[in-house]
């Protein structure tokens, strides 16, 4: 299935300088935005949750969380995985891997849990974990980077790698084509760059020649969906690699 995006590209936009300075700003953020907001993460947690419960992922025993942010997601995806030895939380942003340290010191399962800072696009992390978490990360990355982005995140997978992005429920609506169009003569003429999440095709993103399978399930009534990417069978090592400064 191909799926076009809104048409805004993301050239000249810094990637990696804005979300190393937005990590520092982010938890107010979401504290400062509506309950609306918040109401529809805790509903996008419990829609996950019972989605990973019903997944075969009990051999599961290591995992890699990259951009992690804050830390929101890592509890619900380590109450659906009682026998992870290992989880790695990865970020680009300081602030964001301090703030995940913080909030998940007292989590019972604390001590299985490492911190790296370091930017998916030119980690040296090179030994693969289970399964790869990306939760609302790859609609950062501008389309222009965002195939590179997919393949670095399937390596780091040794038998899964599953993410959640905005998807379906935009696909037919004139609104994001009209909305890239906008954006996109706004970054003309000011040469600076309006937006900072994008829609990709994921379904043709993924490197056809390592992966068995894919499914996609809606979550947020359609806003988004979770990707589920299972990997072709291949050793999967469960010691953490380093792939920048541990937090
Ligand atoms: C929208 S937040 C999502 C955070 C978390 N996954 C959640 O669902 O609450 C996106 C996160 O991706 C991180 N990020 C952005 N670009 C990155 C990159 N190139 N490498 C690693 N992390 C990145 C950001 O710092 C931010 O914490």
């Amino acid at each position: 299935m191909t799926q076009q995006g809104d048409g805004t590209d993301g050239k000249g936009f810094d990637q990696a300088g804005h979300w190393r300075q937005r990590g520092d700003r982010y938890v107010a953020e979401i504290e400062a935005s509506g309950g609306g907001f918040h109401d529809l993460l805790r509903q996008q947690e419990a829609e996950f949750a019972d989605l990973l419960a019903s997944l075969p992922l009990d051999g599961v025993r290591s995992v890699l969380e990259i951009g992690c942010g804050y830390g929101r997601m890592t509890p619900v995806i380590l109450d659906a995985l009682p026998n992870v030895e290992r989880y790695v939380c990865m970020d680009i942003s300081h602030g964001q891997a301090a703030a995940a340290r913080a909030g998940l010191q007292e989590h019972p399962q604390s001590d299985r849990i490492g911190f790296v800072v370091s930017d998916v696009q030119s980690s040296t992390v090179q030994v693969k974990h289970d399964l790869v978490f990306a939760i609302e990360v790859l609609l950062h990355f501008p389309p222009e980077v965002v195939p590179g982005a997919v393949r670095s995140m399937q390596e780091l997978a040794g038998s899964y790698f599953i993410h959640i992005d905005p998807y379906e429920a935009y696909k037919e609506s004139p609104l994001v084509a009209i909305r890239g169009r906008l954006r996109e003569l706004y970054r003309r003429l000011s040469g600076n760059q309006l937006t900072t999440d994008w829609l990709h095709p994921y379904l043709d993103l993924y490197d056809r020649g390592s992966m068995v399978e894919v499914t996609s399930h809606p979550v947020l009534e359609g806003r988004q969906h979770v990707f589920i990417v299972e990997q072709a069978v291949e050793e999967s090592a469960s010691e953490i690699g380093s792939g920048g400064s541990d937090e």
